[in-house]
């Protein structure tokens, strides 16, 4: 398989998990490169269900080399609790998970702030984050306080870890926050040091000796496009870059050695947290889709809001990450809908455009454009190859990749590896 980036298309969820664990079978190494455990990637293979959050999806398949990236967001503790998840159930993450020494870590001091920073924002400038401590670690990273996971293999780590409780005293007293005992949070991390101190190696040689032996690669994106720093709705937005662009600075392989990008796309819209979408469905659809998709946070357990496939969402998509394939899944869960709507376009201020806009508040004005089809009211999670498609499946399908530009690579219509279609990859 060439070197391949996975990524999210639209405000996350949309199965990158499933697709990573279905694609795994013919890669060799697969690099997570940014995000942290606020992501939920759920692989449910022969018969059992894991949700990862920060070990790529990739590890469930033997003898698979993955990789924390340095664009990742490492929790510690997070980690070692996902590591005895799965050896618990008959994975052992040692000799084949690498974490690199520049990955920044995401400690109990930033959760802190995480929290105490949403509690203090007012209604309408809440974010809903997951509360994971994402946006504080990767603040710490950009003004150059983050501690890093080569940290933990150095003498001075208790005394850095200490360091950084104290002067996050400060920032969680001025939030009204409780703050943190400095001896037990040092404490804390000199276990967890000793716990993954096998796993923390200088990643980038691994990558390129990997790639050097003509070994495939792949980059499992996290969140969504929509949820990007830059080109999403911000700043209802997560902290890092999940589009294409952010797989070469999160792992270290060149941009010239990446060979194609997969789009995961759903056949609907969901979103956690605030923020604008257009095509939200507040009435029967968004409740049948919700229900039907169990459109419920994988880590969080919150409820997603969920609408119509959005195609200004899908081309914006394509723009920014150079889609040379959609993947797309959860068709099965709009099979009882009659009628079947997609936004082809917004109105905005009374003129149709066809551009994501820039400005979120300019989102939130949007009115989706809707164009029309009808529902196929058949059951689509036993098809097994496009011919055996509805035919008025395979038309919306079909809409949907010519709205969004390029090319459909595989159809997912059940949760399950072996629901999968294979079309053009
Ligand atoms: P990720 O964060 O992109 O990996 O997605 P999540 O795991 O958070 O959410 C996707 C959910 O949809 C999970 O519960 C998957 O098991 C499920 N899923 C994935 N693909 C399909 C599909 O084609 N059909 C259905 N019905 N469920 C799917
Ligand atoms: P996966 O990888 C869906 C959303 C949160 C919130 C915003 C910022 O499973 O697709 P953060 O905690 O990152 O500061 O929250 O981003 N969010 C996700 N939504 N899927 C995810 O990951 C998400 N990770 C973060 O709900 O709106
Ligand atoms: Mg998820």
């Amino acid at each position: 398989m060439p070197n391949t980036i996975l990524i999210g298309s639209q405000w996350g969820d949309e199965g990158k998990g499933k697709i990573i664990d279905v694609l795994t079978a013919q890669a060799d190494m697969i690099v997570r490169y940014q995000g942290g455990s606020n992501a939920g990637h759920t692989v449910i293979a022969e018969g059992e269900k894991r949700v990862l959050r920060l070990v790529p999806s990739g590890i469930l398949h033997e003898g698979k080399v993955c990789v924390i990236g340095n664009g990742v967001v490492m929790n510690p503790l997070d980690l070692i609790d996902e590591i005895e998840m799965l050896r618990s159930t008959g994975i052992e993450c040692q000799g084949r998970l690498y974490i690199s020494t520049r990955t920044q870590m995401v400690m109990l001091y930033h959760r802190a702030l995480d929290k105490a920073d949403e509690a203090a924002r007012p209604v309408g400038k809440k974010i809903g984050t997951t509360g994971r401590g994402i946006g504080p670690a990767y603040a710490a990273k950009v003004s150059r306080t983050g501690l890093r996971c080569g940290d933990m293999l150095i003498p001075e780590f208790p005394e850095l870890v200490r360091e950084q409780v104290l002067e996050t005293n400060a920032k969680l007293a001025q939030l009204n926050a409780e703050p943190l005992d400095a001896d037990e949070m040092v404490k804390t991390y000199i276990e967890a040091a000793e716990k993954l101190r096998p796993y923390i190696i200088d990643t980038i040689p691994l990558i390129h000796k990997a790639d050097r032996a003509g070994q495939s690669i792949l980059l499992e994106g996290a969140q969504g496009t929509m949820l990007d720093i830059d080109f999403g709705t911000y700043p209802f937005v997560t902290s890092s870059n999940p589009t294409s662009g952010g797989a070469c600075i999160g792992s270290g392989l060149s941009p010239r050695r990446i060979d194609r990008v997969i789009g995961v796309i759903k056949a609907y819209t969901t979103r956690v947290g605030e923020g604008p979408f257009p095509t939200e469905d507040f009435g029967e659809v968004g409740k049948t889709l919700a229900e039907r998709g169990h459109e419920f946070g994988a880590v969080t357990g919150r409820p997603r809001r969920c609408g119509w496939f959005d195609a200004v969402v899908a081309r914006y998509a394509q723009m920014v990450n150079g889609v040379d394939f959609w993947t797309m899944t959860k068709l099965d869960v709009m099979d009882t809908l009659p009628e079947i709507k997609i936004c082809v376009a917004y109105e905005l201020d009374g003129k149709r455009i066809e551009d994501m806009p820039a400005s979120a508040a300019e989102l939130a004005r949007c009115k989706p454009i809707y164009e029309t089809m009808p529902g196929w009211l058949e059951e689509t999670s036993n098809v097994t190859s496009m011919d055996q498609l509805p035919l008025k499946a395979k038309a919306y399908v079909e809409r949907l990749v010519e709205l969004s530009g390029g090319r459909l690579g595989i159809l997912s219509v059940g949760p399950a590896r072996e629901s999968t279609i294979r079309v053009g990859i």
